[in-house]
């Protein structure tokens, strides 16, 4: 299938840098996307496309929308960019000065709205310490539950991302006792191990990806983040849809059965954007689904 395989590629790279763009020049859009195209192997520079720009150009991609506002009792901000990359390597110096190249390749039609840092923490952990996505599905489950099977031409080989940047508190978090911080998340710190007696409000509890109906199965490639805005987790969940994140993120939230998810406590996202990563072509990003008249 061809996606952009840095996608699913695991582990992933050291390091990474994710760049959001606000359109600023919509007649300049169909020549700096032409010029973008063939910078983009789906590996180290990886593309999610916005509805915002989706509709600058006047086209419609199914199942694509806005990071929805919910009406629940924690903030989940919506901000919606035009454009997300995905910049991903293992020497930081590297991408910071593609960042710069690409900020121009993109200019006048895009402007910088937002970027951040995000780097692996002890190969794959929280910066709670706690072990992120052991629950992932792999190999071909990863492909069934992030990968767009068929469809129209031009969807195929694509996925929906959700982005949100979660700051932690974590001097509050770690002057916890140690069994409130695993009844939190629901597993435990030393061993990994799922806590079958975590309350309602435990994480893994909230988002079972099997205890939903249809079951919300998505693939996570969250890593840690800081820079003068704090710290925490640069939240990305990849799926066929972007349902399975919404529900879950809505039970989280508390608007299913009023049981808000425990990482409330100690965290909440600063940001929240929905982009489509659309699929790879022989030449490149295949963005026929955005562009054919
Ligand atoms: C502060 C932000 C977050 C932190 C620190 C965090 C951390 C974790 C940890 C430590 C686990 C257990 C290990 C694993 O299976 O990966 C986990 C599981 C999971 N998280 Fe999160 N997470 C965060 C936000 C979210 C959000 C926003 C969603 C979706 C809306 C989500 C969905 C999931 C899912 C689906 C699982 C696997 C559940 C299962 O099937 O057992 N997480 N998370």
């Amino acid at each position: 299938m061809p996606f952009q395989q840095g996608l699913l590629a695991t582990p992933v790279p050291a390091h990474a840098r994710h760049l959001f763009f606000a359109v600023q020049l919509p007649e300049a859009l169909p020549a700096v996307l032409d010029a973008l195209l063939p910078l983009v192997d789906g590996q180290n520079l990886i593309v999610g496309i916005g509805a915002p720009l989706v509709r600058a150009l006047g086209r419609d991609i199914p199942g694509l929308r806005a990071f929805p506002q919910l009406d629940a009792a924690v903030e989940n901000p919506s901000t919606q960019h035009a454009l997300w990359l995905w910049l991903r390597g293992n020497e930081r110096g590297d991408l910071l000065l593609q960042a710069q190249a690409l900020e121009q390749v993109l200019a006048p039609a895009m402007r910088l709205a937002d970027s951040v840092d995000g780097f692996l923490h002890r190969g794959g952990h929280d910066l709670t310490g706690y072990e992120d996505g052991t629950e992932n599905p792999v190999d071909q489950d990863a492909v069934d539950a992030a990968i767009v099977a068929g469809g129209q031409p031009g969807l195929a080989g694509s996925s929906f991302a959700a982005f949100q940047l979660w700051k932690h508190d974590l001097e509050y978090f770690k002057s916890l006792p140690q069994a409130d911080q695993d009844n939190i998340i629901g597993r435990r710190l030393s061993d990994n191990e799922e806590l079958d007696d975590a309350p309602a409000s435990a994480h893994v509890k909230r988002t079972a990806q099997e205890s939903f109906e249809p079951e919300a199965f998505m693939v996570r490639r969250s890593v840690a983040w800081t820079d003068s805005r704090g710290a925490g987790l640069a939240f990305i969940a990849l799926g066929h849809s972007l349902d399975a994140f919404e529900v879950q993120l809505r039970r989280m939230s508390g608007l299913e059965d009023g049981i808000i998810d425990g990482l409330y406590r100690f965290s909440r996202p600063l940001t929240g954007g929905y982009y489509w990563c659309p699929p790879m072509a022989a030449s490149g990003l295949d963005l026929s689904a955005l562009l054919q008249a």
